[in-house]
Protein backbone atom coordinates (compact mmCIF):
# COMPACT_ATOMS: atom_id res chain seq x y z
CA UNK A 1 0.00 0.00 0.00
CA UNK A 2 1.21 3.43 -1.13
CA UNK A 3 1.02 5.63 2.00
CA UNK A 4 0.10 8.87 1.36
CA UNK A 5 -1.44 10.62 4.38
CA UNK A 6 -0.34 9.79 7.60
CA UNK A 7 -2.02 11.14 10.74
CA UNK A 8 0.09 11.49 14.25
CA UNK A 9 -2.22 12.03 17.84
CA UNK A 10 -0.08 13.76 20.30
CA UNK A 11 1.91 17.34 19.29
CA UNK A 12 4.84 16.76 21.70
CA UNK A 13 8.30 16.79 22.08
CA UNK A 14 7.91 13.83 20.05
CA UNK A 15 5.16 14.19 17.61
CA UNK A 16 5.54 17.56 16.65
CA UNK A 17 9.23 17.29 15.92
CA UNK A 18 9.39 13.75 14.16
CA UNK A 19 6.30 14.61 11.97
CA UNK A 20 7.35 18.26 10.75
CA UNK A 21 10.84 16.09 9.49
CA UNK A 22 8.78 13.56 8.26
CA UNK A 23 6.91 16.32 6.65
CA UNK A 24 10.01 17.80 5.22
CA UNK A 25 11.85 14.33 4.01
CA UNK A 26 8.08 12.92 2.38
CA UNK A 27 6.53 16.20 0.09
CA UNK A 28 3.84 13.81 -1.38
CA UNK A 29 3.08 12.77 1.86
CA UNK A 30 0.38 14.27 3.89
CA UNK A 31 0.92 14.30 7.43
CA UNK A 32 -1.84 16.38 9.91
CA UNK A 33 -0.38 16.23 13.66
CA UNK A 34 -3.60 16.55 16.30
CA UNK A 35 -3.63 16.85 20.25
CA UNK A 36 -6.32 17.84 22.48
CA UNK A 37 -4.63 20.29 23.68
CA UNK A 38 -5.60 23.51 22.18
CA UNK A 39 -2.86 25.93 23.47
CA UNK A 40 -0.49 23.47 21.90
CA UNK A 41 -2.18 23.20 18.65
CA UNK A 42 -2.26 27.36 18.38
CA UNK A 43 1.44 27.49 19.60
CA UNK A 44 2.12 25.08 16.73
CA UNK A 45 0.38 27.21 13.88
CA UNK A 46 1.66 30.35 15.78
CA UNK A 47 5.63 31.98 15.27
CA UNK A 48 6.25 30.94 18.66
CA UNK A 49 6.18 27.26 18.39
CA UNK A 50 5.31 25.03 22.11
CA UNK A 51 8.98 23.58 22.22
CA UNK A 52 12.29 24.97 21.62
CA UNK A 53 14.31 22.39 19.57
CA UNK A 54 17.61 24.11 17.31
CA UNK A 55 16.34 23.89 13.68
CA UNK A 56 13.07 23.40 14.03
CA UNK A 57 11.38 26.78 13.35
CA UNK A 58 13.16 26.46 9.79
CA UNK A 59 11.82 22.95 8.97
CA UNK A 60 7.86 24.01 10.46
CA UNK A 61 7.69 27.37 8.18
CA UNK A 62 8.57 25.56 5.50
CA UNK A 63 6.60 22.71 5.58
CA UNK A 64 3.18 24.33 7.37
CA UNK A 65 0.21 24.73 5.47
CA UNK A 66 1.70 22.74 2.44
CA UNK A 67 1.70 18.80 3.66
CA UNK A 68 2.22 19.92 7.62
CA UNK A 69 -0.95 20.46 9.47
CA UNK A 70 -1.70 21.04 13.43
CA UNK A 71 -4.97 20.35 14.34
CA UNK A 72 -7.30 19.60 17.51
CA UNK A 73 -9.95 18.00 14.77
CA UNK A 74 -8.97 14.37 15.33
CA UNK A 75 -11.36 12.57 13.55
CA UNK A 76 -11.25 13.21 10.36
CA UNK A 77 -7.52 13.73 10.21
CA UNK A 78 -8.05 9.70 11.65
CA UNK A 79 -10.56 8.70 8.97
CA UNK A 80 -8.50 9.92 5.65
CA UNK A 81 -5.43 8.57 7.08
CA UNK A 82 -3.54 5.40 5.95
CA UNK A 83 -0.92 5.20 8.67
CA UNK A 84 -1.14 6.57 12.21
CA UNK A 85 0.85 7.00 14.56
CA UNK A 86 0.81 7.11 18.50
CA UNK A 87 2.93 9.40 20.14
CA UNK A 88 0.92 10.30 23.38
CA UNK A 89 2.61 10.47 26.33
CA UNK A 90 3.02 7.31 28.59
CA UNK A 91 3.54 8.74 32.42
CA UNK A 92 4.83 7.17 35.16
CA UNK A 93 1.45 5.97 37.17
CA UNK A 94 0.49 7.70 39.91
CA UNK A 95 -1.78 5.75 41.40
CA UNK A 96 -2.87 2.18 41.74
CA UNK A 97 -1.29 -1.11 40.84
CA UNK A 98 2.15 0.07 40.23
CA UNK A 99 1.93 3.50 41.39
CA UNK A 100 5.12 5.21 41.02
CA UNK A 101 6.79 2.59 38.46
CA UNK A 102 4.54 0.83 36.13
CA UNK A 103 3.64 3.26 32.71
CA UNK A 104 0.39 4.64 32.17
CA UNK A 105 -1.04 3.52 28.90
CA UNK A 106 -4.59 5.20 29.54
CA UNK A 107 -3.81 7.28 26.47
CA UNK A 108 -2.44 5.35 24.29
CA UNK A 109 -5.57 3.01 24.80
CA UNK A 110 -7.75 6.41 24.06
CA UNK A 111 -6.39 6.63 20.74
CA UNK A 112 -6.76 2.55 20.42
CA UNK A 113 -10.57 3.21 20.75
CA UNK A 114 -10.61 6.30 19.12
CA UNK A 115 -8.71 4.55 15.85
CA UNK A 116 -11.18 1.82 15.96
CA UNK A 117 -14.51 3.86 16.03
CA UNK A 118 -13.58 6.11 13.62
CA UNK A 119 -11.83 3.85 10.58
CA UNK A 120 -12.75 1.82 7.84
CA UNK A 121 -10.47 -0.24 5.32
CA UNK A 122 -6.81 -0.88 5.94
CA UNK A 123 -4.44 0.79 8.91
CA UNK A 124 -1.73 0.66 9.93
CA UNK A 125 -1.25 2.22 13.99
CA UNK A 126 2.01 2.43 14.51
CA UNK A 127 3.01 2.87 18.13
CA UNK A 128 5.44 5.34 18.61
CA UNK A 129 5.11 6.55 22.11
CA UNK A 130 7.36 4.42 24.73
CA UNK A 131 5.34 1.64 26.01
CA UNK A 132 5.73 -1.63 28.16
CA UNK A 133 7.10 -5.25 25.97
CA UNK A 134 3.14 -6.56 24.89
CA UNK A 135 1.49 -3.18 24.96
CA UNK A 136 0.75 -3.62 21.22
CA UNK A 137 -1.28 -6.61 22.16
CA UNK A 138 -3.52 -4.39 24.30
CA UNK A 139 -3.88 -2.29 21.21
CA UNK A 140 -4.48 -5.28 18.63
CA UNK A 141 -7.23 -6.58 20.91
CA UNK A 142 -8.94 -3.08 21.66
CA UNK A 143 -8.84 -2.48 17.56
CA UNK A 144 -10.45 -5.59 16.60
CA UNK A 145 -12.97 -6.09 19.59
CA UNK A 146 -14.14 -3.17 18.30
CA UNK A 147 -13.63 -3.05 14.59
CA UNK A 148 -16.25 -3.25 11.98
CA UNK A 149 -16.56 -5.55 9.12
CA UNK A 150 -14.18 -4.92 6.56
CA UNK A 151 -11.24 -3.25 8.14
CA UNK A 152 -7.95 -4.11 8.62
CA UNK A 153 -5.55 -3.14 11.32
CA UNK A 154 -1.72 -3.70 11.00
CA UNK A 155 0.41 -2.34 14.83
CA UNK A 156 3.46 -2.02 14.30
CA UNK A 157 5.95 -1.01 16.83
CA UNK A 158 8.48 1.46 15.67
CA UNK A 159 10.03 3.32 18.93
CA UNK A 160 11.64 7.09 18.45
CA UNK A 161 15.67 7.75 19.53
CA UNK A 162 15.30 11.42 18.98
CA UNK A 163 17.27 13.46 22.34
CA UNK A 164 15.88 16.39 22.91
CA UNK A 165 17.84 19.62 22.23
CA UNK A 166 19.24 17.57 19.23
CA UNK A 167 15.71 16.40 17.74
CA UNK A 168 16.27 17.70 14.63
CA UNK A 169 19.77 16.45 13.77
CA UNK A 170 18.53 12.77 15.28
CA UNK A 171 15.47 12.85 12.71
CA UNK A 172 17.49 13.59 9.85
CA UNK A 173 20.32 11.60 10.48
CA UNK A 174 19.22 8.95 13.06
CA UNK A 175 21.88 6.14 13.73
CA UNK A 176 18.90 3.74 13.50
CA UNK A 177 15.46 3.22 12.55
CA UNK A 178 13.34 0.44 14.52
CA UNK A 179 10.03 -0.96 13.54
CA UNK A 180 8.53 -4.10 14.85
CA UNK A 181 5.91 -5.91 13.59
CA UNK A 182 3.53 -9.28 13.49
CA UNK A 183 5.46 -12.07 11.88
CA UNK A 184 2.93 -12.27 9.26
CA UNK A 185 2.95 -11.67 5.42
CA UNK A 186 0.15 -8.48 6.63
CA UNK A 187 3.02 -7.82 8.90
CA UNK A 188 5.53 -7.96 6.73
CA UNK A 189 3.92 -5.89 4.58
CA UNK A 190 3.08 -2.91 6.88
CA UNK A 191 6.89 -3.32 8.04
CA UNK A 192 7.60 -2.26 4.37
CA UNK A 193 5.14 0.26 4.15
CA UNK A 194 6.55 1.80 6.88
CA UNK A 195 10.54 1.39 6.18
CA UNK A 196 9.00 2.96 2.37
CA UNK A 197 8.29 6.25 4.37
CA UNK A 198 11.37 6.35 6.52
CA UNK A 199 13.43 5.36 2.80
CA UNK A 200 12.24 8.97 1.69
CA UNK A 201 15.75 10.54 3.59
CA UNK A 202 17.50 7.16 5.46
CA UNK A 203 19.25 3.85 4.05
CA UNK A 204 17.74 1.25 3.93
CA UNK A 205 21.06 -0.44 5.74
CA UNK A 206 20.07 1.91 8.62
CA UNK A 207 16.33 0.74 9.39
CA UNK A 208 16.13 -2.59 11.42
CA UNK A 209 13.10 -4.45 11.22
CA UNK A 210 12.28 -7.01 14.64
CA UNK A 211 9.09 -8.83 15.98
CA UNK A 212 7.32 -6.38 17.70
CA UNK A 213 8.31 -7.13 21.24
CA UNK A 214 12.33 -6.98 20.51
CA UNK A 215 11.31 -3.85 19.31
CA UNK A 216 9.30 -2.60 22.00
CA UNK A 217 11.90 -3.68 24.49
CA UNK A 218 15.14 -2.42 22.93
CA UNK A 219 13.77 1.08 23.33
CA UNK A 220 13.50 0.55 26.85
CA UNK A 221 16.92 -1.20 27.27
CA UNK A 222 18.38 1.71 25.28
CA UNK A 223 17.28 4.09 27.69
CA UNK A 224 18.10 1.97 30.10
CA UNK A 225 22.09 1.30 28.97
CA UNK A 226 22.32 5.57 28.77
CA UNK A 227 20.81 6.12 31.77
CA UNK A 228 23.18 3.46 33.66
CA UNK A 229 26.02 5.13 31.79
CA UNK A 230 25.36 8.06 33.66
CA UNK A 231 24.89 6.56 36.45
CA UNK A 232 27.99 4.65 36.36
CA UNK A 233 30.53 7.64 35.95
CA UNK A 234 28.64 9.71 38.60
CA UNK A 235 29.27 6.81 41.33
CA UNK A 236 33.01 7.14 40.33
CA UNK A 237 32.75 10.83 40.34
CA UNK A 238 32.14 10.55 44.08
CA UNK A 239 35.11 8.16 44.38
CA UNK A 240 37.20 11.09 42.54
CA UNK A 241 35.98 13.35 45.49
CA UNK A 242 37.23 11.28 48.07
CA UNK A 243 40.64 10.30 46.65
CA UNK A 244 41.63 13.37 44.80
CA UNK A 245 40.99 11.28 41.41
CA UNK A 246 39.98 13.67 38.45
CA UNK A 247 36.46 12.18 37.75
CA UNK A 248 37.34 13.65 33.35
CA UNK A 249 40.33 12.04 33.61
CA UNK A 250 38.89 8.84 34.23
CA UNK A 251 36.47 9.06 32.26
CA UNK A 252 38.42 9.87 28.81
CA UNK A 253 40.92 7.13 29.98
CA UNK A 254 38.36 5.22 30.31
CA UNK A 255 36.30 5.95 27.47
CA UNK A 256 39.21 5.73 24.99
CA UNK A 257 38.92 1.83 25.08
CA UNK A 258 37.06 1.48 22.46
CA UNK A 259 35.12 -1.50 23.40
CA UNK A 260 33.90 1.63 26.05
CA UNK A 261 33.08 4.32 24.22
CA UNK A 262 33.75 7.77 25.33
CA UNK A 263 29.84 9.15 24.82
CA UNK A 264 27.39 9.37 28.11
CA UNK A 265 30.47 9.32 29.99
CA UNK A 266 29.61 13.23 31.19
CA UNK A 267 29.77 13.13 35.22
CA UNK A 268 26.86 15.71 36.71
CA UNK A 269 24.42 16.81 38.86
CA UNK A 270 22.40 13.88 38.26
CA UNK A 271 20.56 12.96 35.02
CA UNK A 272 17.04 14.63 33.77
CA UNK A 273 14.24 14.59 31.53
CA UNK A 274 10.81 13.03 30.81
CA UNK A 275 12.39 9.45 29.60
CA UNK A 276 15.46 8.17 31.89
CA UNK A 277 13.65 7.52 34.79
CA UNK A 278 10.62 6.91 33.46
CA UNK A 279 11.44 3.95 31.44
CA UNK A 280 14.08 2.61 33.54
CA UNK A 281 10.67 1.84 36.51
CA UNK A 282 8.96 0.29 33.63
CA UNK A 283 11.63 -1.85 32.88
CA UNK A 284 11.90 -2.74 36.70
CA UNK A 285 8.07 -2.88 37.12
CA UNK A 286 8.26 -5.43 34.30
CA UNK A 287 10.89 -7.15 35.71
CA UNK A 288 9.45 -7.49 38.95
CA UNK A 289 6.02 -8.58 37.34
CA UNK A 290 7.96 -11.32 35.57
CA UNK A 291 9.33 -12.53 38.94
CA UNK A 292 12.92 -11.63 38.08
CA UNK A 293 13.54 -9.72 41.39
CA UNK A 294 18.06 -9.59 40.64
CA UNK A 295 17.08 -8.08 37.38
CA UNK A 296 14.58 -5.35 38.81
CA UNK A 297 17.13 -4.52 41.39
CA UNK A 298 19.74 -4.37 39.21
CA UNK A 299 18.26 -1.50 37.39
CA UNK A 300 16.54 0.00 40.23
CA UNK A 301 20.37 0.69 41.71
CA UNK A 302 21.00 3.18 38.41
CA UNK A 303 17.96 5.32 40.03
CA UNK A 304 19.00 5.14 43.12
CA UNK A 305 22.54 6.17 42.48
CA UNK A 306 21.22 9.33 40.30
CA UNK A 307 19.21 10.01 43.45
CA UNK A 308 22.33 9.80 45.57
CA UNK A 309 23.99 12.27 43.08
CA UNK A 310 21.31 14.78 43.11
CA UNK A 311 21.09 14.50 47.09
CA UNK A 312 25.22 14.68 47.47
CA UNK A 313 25.32 17.55 45.17
CA UNK A 314 22.69 19.42 46.86
CA UNK A 315 23.67 18.48 50.41
CA UNK A 316 27.07 20.13 49.69
CA UNK A 317 25.50 23.29 48.98
CA UNK A 318 24.09 23.84 52.04
CA UNK A 319 27.78 22.09 54.06
CA UNK A 320 29.91 24.46 52.63
CA UNK A 321 27.90 27.45 52.96
CA UNK A 322 28.43 27.11 56.92
CA UNK A 323 25.70 24.31 57.29
CA UNK A 324 23.34 27.01 57.33
CA UNK A 325 21.43 28.69 53.79
CA UNK A 326 18.24 30.42 55.62
CA UNK A 327 17.78 33.68 54.41
CA UNK A 328 20.93 33.61 52.28
CA UNK A 329 20.75 33.81 48.56
CA UNK A 330 21.25 31.62 46.46
CA UNK A 331 21.32 31.70 42.12
CA UNK A 332 20.49 29.35 40.19
CA UNK A 333 21.41 29.18 36.61
CA UNK A 334 20.33 26.73 34.47
CA UNK A 335 16.82 25.21 35.15
CA UNK A 336 15.88 22.60 31.91
CA UNK A 337 17.27 19.76 32.01
CA UNK A 338 19.40 19.76 29.79
CA UNK A 339 20.68 22.48 27.01
CA UNK A 340 19.07 23.60 24.17
CA UNK A 341 15.53 22.75 25.32
CA UNK A 342 12.79 24.53 26.88
CA UNK A 343 12.24 21.49 28.78
CA UNK A 344 11.79 20.99 32.41
CA UNK A 345 10.22 17.26 33.56
CA UNK A 346 12.74 15.25 35.81
CA UNK A 347 15.28 18.47 35.92
CA UNK A 348 17.86 18.19 38.12
CA UNK A 349 17.50 21.40 39.18
CA UNK A 350 13.90 21.22 40.55
CA UNK A 351 15.75 18.49 42.99
CA UNK A 352 18.24 21.09 44.19
CA UNK A 353 15.82 23.91 44.26
CA UNK A 354 13.33 21.78 46.28
CA UNK A 355 16.51 21.02 49.06
CA UNK A 356 17.29 24.39 49.17
CA UNK A 357 13.58 25.83 49.41
CA UNK A 358 13.34 23.12 52.40
CA UNK A 359 16.77 25.19 53.99
CA UNK A 360 14.91 28.26 53.88
CA UNK A 361 17.20 30.11 50.86
CA UNK A 362 16.16 32.61 48.99
CA UNK A 363 16.83 31.60 45.37
CA UNK A 364 17.12 33.60 41.89
CA UNK A 365 16.86 31.78 38.92
CA UNK A 366 17.48 32.29 35.20
CA UNK A 367 17.17 30.25 31.93
CA UNK A 368 17.34 31.00 28.42
CA UNK A 369 14.85 29.17 27.61
CA UNK A 370 12.26 27.93 30.16
CA UNK A 371 9.32 30.23 30.64
CA UNK A 372 9.22 32.00 34.06
CA UNK A 373 5.42 30.12 34.84
CA UNK A 374 6.55 26.57 34.33
CA UNK A 375 9.15 27.21 36.82
CA UNK A 376 6.72 28.26 39.13
CA UNK A 377 4.17 25.62 38.26
CA UNK A 378 7.64 23.46 39.06
CA UNK A 379 8.26 24.92 42.09
CA UNK A 380 4.50 25.10 43.89
CA UNK A 381 4.03 21.28 43.08
CA UNK A 382 2.92 19.20 45.60
CA UNK A 383 5.65 16.90 44.75
CA UNK A 384 7.82 20.08 45.49
CA UNK A 385 6.53 22.02 48.02
CA UNK A 386 3.60 21.88 50.75
CA UNK A 387 3.60 25.40 50.88
CA UNK A 388 3.24 27.38 47.68
CA UNK A 389 2.95 30.90 48.79
CA UNK A 390 6.14 30.28 51.05
CA UNK A 391 7.57 29.84 47.44
CA UNK A 392 6.23 32.72 45.56
CA UNK A 393 8.08 34.50 48.03
CA UNK A 394 11.35 33.05 48.36
CA UNK A 395 11.50 32.51 44.26
CA UNK A 396 12.48 35.36 42.00
CA UNK A 397 12.98 35.01 38.19
CA UNK A 398 15.46 36.99 36.68
CA UNK A 399 15.78 37.09 32.68
CA UNK A 400 19.88 37.72 33.19
CA UNK A 401 22.28 36.03 34.39
CA UNK A 402 23.89 39.28 35.66
CA UNK A 403 20.98 40.54 37.69
CA UNK A 404 20.50 37.21 39.16
CA UNK A 405 23.81 36.71 40.67
CA UNK A 406 23.86 40.25 42.31
CA UNK A 407 23.90 40.17 45.71
CA UNK A 408 24.00 36.29 46.02
CA UNK A 409 25.95 33.78 48.72
CA UNK A 410 26.58 31.53 45.26
CA UNK A 411 26.11 30.62 42.21
CA UNK A 412 24.90 26.90 41.50
CA UNK A 413 25.04 25.61 37.87
CA UNK A 414 22.35 22.75 36.77
CA UNK A 415 22.12 23.07 33.14
CA UNK A 416 25.39 23.13 30.76
CA UNK A 417 23.73 25.98 28.99
CA UNK A 418 26.62 27.38 26.39
CA UNK A 419 26.65 30.68 27.37
CA UNK A 420 27.19 30.20 31.32
CA UNK A 421 30.70 29.22 30.26
CA UNK A 422 31.21 32.54 28.35
CA UNK A 423 29.95 34.41 31.10
CA UNK A 424 32.35 37.24 32.80
CA UNK A 425 32.52 35.63 36.10
CA UNK A 426 34.54 38.70 37.08
CA UNK A 427 31.35 40.98 36.66
CA UNK A 428 29.20 38.42 38.84
CA UNK A 429 31.80 38.07 41.22
CA UNK A 430 31.97 41.69 41.69
CA UNK A 431 28.53 42.09 42.81
CA UNK A 432 28.17 39.07 44.98
CA UNK A 433 28.62 39.03 48.68
CA UNK A 434 31.96 37.15 50.20
CA UNK A 435 32.89 34.66 50.46
CA UNK A 436 31.49 33.94 47.16
CA UNK A 437 30.98 30.46 46.09
CA UNK A 438 30.26 28.58 43.01
CA UNK A 439 29.08 25.33 42.70
CA UNK A 440 29.56 23.77 38.86
CA UNK A 441 27.08 20.87 38.73
CA UNK A 442 27.68 20.19 35.23
CA UNK A 443 31.84 20.71 35.28
CA UNK A 444 31.31 23.53 32.37
CA UNK A 445 33.15 26.63 33.95
CA UNK A 446 37.09 27.28 33.55
CA UNK A 447 38.04 26.30 37.54
CA UNK A 448 41.27 27.67 37.43
CA UNK A 449 40.14 30.97 36.47
CA UNK A 450 37.32 31.65 38.90
CA UNK A 451 39.63 30.16 41.35
CA UNK A 452 41.87 33.46 40.56
CA UNK A 453 39.20 35.98 41.07
CA UNK A 454 38.39 34.70 44.36
CA UNK A 455 35.55 32.14 44.12
CA UNK A 456 35.40 29.20 46.28
CA UNK A 457 34.63 26.21 43.63
CA UNK A 458 33.16 22.93 44.21
CA UNK A 459 32.33 20.76 41.40
CA UNK A 460 31.43 16.81 40.54
CA UNK A 461 33.84 14.53 41.03
CA UNK A 462 37.22 16.74 41.42
CA UNK A 463 38.20 18.73 44.67
CA UNK A 464 38.19 22.41 43.50
CA UNK A 465 38.79 24.57 45.99
CA UNK A 466 41.80 25.88 47.38
CA UNK A 467 41.10 26.92 51.05
CA UNK A 468 42.36 24.89 53.25
CA UNK A 469 39.22 26.47 56.10
CA UNK A 470 36.95 24.87 53.41
CA UNK A 471 38.09 21.85 52.39
CA UNK A 472 40.12 19.47 55.04
CA UNK A 473 42.06 17.04 53.24
CA UNK A 474 41.34 13.91 54.14
CA UNK A 475 44.94 12.63 54.45
P1 LIG B 1 4.35 15.14 25.50
O1 LIG B 1 3.66 15.14 26.80
O2 LIG B 1 5.25 16.27 25.14
O3 LIG B 1 3.27 15.05 24.33
C1 LIG B 1 2.19 14.16 24.32
C2 LIG B 1 0.98 14.89 23.74
O4 LIG B 1 -0.07 13.95 23.56
C3 LIG B 1 0.42 15.99 24.65
O5 LIG B 1 0.44 17.23 23.96
C4 LIG B 1 -1.01 15.54 24.96
O6 LIG B 1 -1.94 16.61 25.02
C5 LIG B 1 -1.30 14.63 23.78
N1 LIG B 1 -2.37 13.65 24.02
C6 LIG B 1 -2.47 12.78 25.06
N2 LIG B 1 -3.58 12.03 24.90
C7 LIG B 1 -4.18 12.43 23.76
C8 LIG B 1 -5.36 12.02 23.08
N3 LIG B 1 -6.12 11.01 23.53
N4 LIG B 1 -5.70 12.68 21.94
C9 LIG B 1 -4.93 13.69 21.47
N5 LIG B 1 -3.80 14.10 22.07
C10 LIG B 1 -3.42 13.48 23.20
O7 LIG B 1 5.16 13.76 25.40
P2 LIG B 1 6.47 13.46 24.54
O8 LIG B 1 7.67 13.91 25.26
O9 LIG B 1 6.22 13.89 23.14
O10 LIG B 1 6.49 11.86 24.61
C11 LIG B 1 5.56 11.09 23.90
C12 LIG B 1 6.01 9.63 23.96
O11 LIG B 1 7.28 9.50 23.30
C13 LIG B 1 6.22 9.09 25.37
O12 LIG B 1 5.83 7.75 25.39
C14 LIG B 1 7.71 9.21 25.58
O13 LIG B 1 8.20 8.25 26.49
C15 LIG B 1 8.24 8.91 24.19
N6 LIG B 1 9.55 9.52 23.90
C16 LIG B 1 9.85 10.78 24.31
C17 LIG B 1 11.07 11.36 23.98
C18 LIG B 1 11.42 12.74 24.43
O14 LIG B 1 12.58 13.13 24.26
N7 LIG B 1 10.52 13.54 24.97
C19 LIG B 1 11.97 10.63 23.21
C20 LIG B 1 11.63 9.35 22.79
C21 LIG B 1 10.42 8.80 23.13
C1 LIG C 1 17.08 10.42 26.11
C2 LIG C 1 17.81 9.50 25.12
O1 LIG C 1 19.13 10.00 24.89
C3 LIG C 1 17.04 9.44 23.81
O2 LIG C 1 17.66 8.52 22.92
C4 LIG C 1 15.62 9.00 24.10
O3 LIG C 1 14.88 8.93 22.90
C5 LIG C 1 14.95 9.93 25.10
O4 LIG C 1 15.75 9.99 26.30
P1 LIG C 1 16.92 13.06 26.44
O5 LIG C 1 16.36 12.71 27.77
O6 LIG C 1 16.18 14.02 25.59
O7 LIG C 1 17.11 11.74 25.55
O8 LIG C 1 18.40 13.67 26.64
P2 LIG C 1 19.84 13.01 26.93
O9 LIG C 1 20.82 13.69 26.09
O10 LIG C 1 19.83 11.53 26.86
O11 LIG C 1 20.11 13.46 28.44
C6 LIG C 1 19.35 12.96 29.53
C7 LIG C 1 19.92 13.49 30.83
O12 LIG C 1 21.20 12.92 31.09
C8 LIG C 1 20.11 15.00 30.84
O13 LIG C 1 19.75 15.50 32.10
C9 LIG C 1 21.60 15.15 30.60
O14 LIG C 1 22.12 16.36 31.10
C10 LIG C 1 22.14 13.95 31.36
N1 LIG C 1 23.47 13.49 30.89
C11 LIG C 1 23.64 13.06 29.62
C12 LIG C 1 24.53 13.46 31.78
O15 LIG C 1 24.39 13.83 32.94
N2 LIG C 1 25.74 12.99 31.35
C13 LIG C 1 25.95 12.54 30.07
O16 LIG C 1 27.08 12.12 29.76
C14 LIG C 1 24.86 12.58 29.17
Amino acid sequence: MVIEKICCIGAGYVGGPTCSVLAYKCPNIKVTVCDRSKERIEQWNSPKLPIYEPGLDEIVKECRGRNLFFTTDLDPAIIEADLIFISVNTPTKTFGIGKGRAADLKFVEACSRKIASLSSGRKIVVEKSTVPVHAADSIINILTANTRPGVEFQVLSNPEFLAEGTAVQDLLNPDRVLIGGEQSDAGRQAVEDLCWVYQHWISRDKIITTNTWSSELSKLVANAFLAQRISSINAISALCEATGADVSEVAQATGMDSRIGSKFLQASVGFGGSCFQKDLLNLVYISECLKLTEVASYWQKVIDMNEYQKSRFAARIVERLFNTITDKTITILGFAFKKNTGDTRESPAIYVCKYLLEEGANLHIYDPKVEPKQMMTDLTSPMVSVDPEKVRELVKIYDDPYSAAAGAHAIVICTEWDEFVRLDYQKIYDTMLKPAFLFDGRKIVDHESVLEIGFHVETIGKRVTRSPLLRADPA
